[in-house]
């Protein structure tokens, strides 16, 4: 179940938004989300009492970027056993939820992991609830960790590729605190640039369908002071050919073992824009996004989406409703077209940047031999 409440977020350092938390009220243990969908409108909590509620907040976007989903999977897991329900059923419904950011499953499967090795040394279901618990906070602690690394590693990177400094740095979906136990994965590196004082422009896709770009990113670059602009996602062509952008930082939703990079959709054409206007693309993930089980781009699952988040635009006072609950901008039964993500190959891609450090080129040896490195990348239970 979920239950709702408002809060003022005015007296926050975006650093410290808590897009997902633990708490032990006294009617039971509870997993706290910032809901997503409501922002930058209304700071709301939505409040998990188990993983089914878990399980749908991340189905509607609620909860979402890729190392955070992997944390609120492993929540969702120790969430599951401290209630007393069937564990390997939740992280079952829990891991199923999306198909495409490899990190759920990761998450996931840490937890569970560590449910059944407490349990298998002969502990009771309430020690096997505690060791999942700990499983999930310390992937938490770990990504806050990767965030940083990733930020001095991306930054030092576009130092590189860009001496003049300056840098006008074009983003696409939401890569911040709001997908992070820490600062994020592109975002950071962009937000650790203007913290250095070398981040001219943050230009902000505004990532069509659901605006992670124009809700969140936006939302998250206000409220830390740094100077961006908006733009609509079929407007990054001119931009480019006008000369305005320096570089390209996106996240990953799940990297596979070619180096082959699937994001929101939407990211590929700009690396096929930054590929012709001779502009560096910039991928910056933890290496949890890295699945060494998927050869290819072509074997990752893309997630396909509803049609009403294209036919339709959101607003709560709107008169006429469609399918979704939103103002109708299309003619009533018009098929969408609606992946939520596209595949981006290697060759496109200048670097990768990891918690580990900066792949560049990236081949499928570079990335092992980095995974390998850290024991990292998709390992199977
Ligand atoms: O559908 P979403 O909003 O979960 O998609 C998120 C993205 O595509 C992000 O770019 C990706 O997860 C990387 S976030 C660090």
């Amino acid at each position: 179940m979920a239950d709702q409440y408002a809060q003022s977020g005015e007296d926050k350092r975006p650093s410290e938004i808590p897009a997902i938390r633990w708490e032990e009220p006294p009617e039971g243990p509870v997993v706290v989300l910032l809901d997503q969908t409501r922002l930058p409108a209304e700071e709301v909590e939505l409040v998990c009492t188990d993983a089914s509620a878990l399980v749908e907040a991340i189905r509607s976007l609620a909860v979402r970027g890729a190392p955070l989903l992997g944390i609120a999977g492993a929540y969702g897991v120790a969430l599951a056993a401290v209630r007393g329900f069937d564990v390997d059923d939740a992280a079952d419904a829990l891991a199923g939820a999306r198909p495409t950011a490899v990190n759920l499953s990761v998450g996931v499967r840490r937890a569970r992991a560590a449910y059944r090795a407490a349990v298998a040394e002969g502990g009771d279901p309430a020690q096997g609830a505690r060791a999942a618990l700990a499983a999930a906070r310390q992937l938490h602690r770990e990504d806050a960790e990767a965030s940083a690394r990733m930020a001095g590693h991306g930054l030092a990177l576009l130092d590189e590729l860009l001496p003049g400094g300056g840098h006008r740095v074009l983003t696409h979906c939401n890569t911040g605190a709001l997908v992070s136990g820490g600062e994020g994965t592109a975002f950071a590196v962009a937000l650790a640039a203007h913290r250095a004082g070398r981040l001219r422009r943050l230009w902000v896709d505004e990532t069509r369908p659901l605006l992670q770009g124009a809700r969140l990113t936006a939302y998250e670059a206000a409220r830390n002071g740094m100077g961006y602009t908006l733009l609509t996602d079929n407007a990054a062509g001119s931009l480019f050919a006008a000369g305005e952008v320096d570089a390209v930082l996106v996240g990953a939703d799940r990297i596979a073992a070619d180096g082959s990079v699937a994001n929101k959709v939407g990211t590929y054409p700009l690396a096929v824009l930054a590929r012709y206007h001779h502009v560096p693309f910039i991928v910056v993930a933890p290496l949890t996004t890295v699945d060494a089980q998927t050869p290819d781009g072509a074997s990752i699952e893309v997630e396909q989406r509803p049609g009403y988040e294209v036919t339709e635009v959101s607003a709560p006072q709107a008169p006429v409703t469609g399918a979704g609950g939103g103002v109708p901008v299309a003619p009533l039964g018009t098929q969408a077209y609606n992946p939520a993500f596209d595949v981006t190959p290697p060759e496109l891609v200048t670097a990768i940047v990891t918690e580990e450090g900066t792949i560049s080129p990236v081949t499928a040896e570079a990335l092992a031999e980095m995974c390998a490195g850290a024991g990292q990348g998709g390992q199977r239970s």
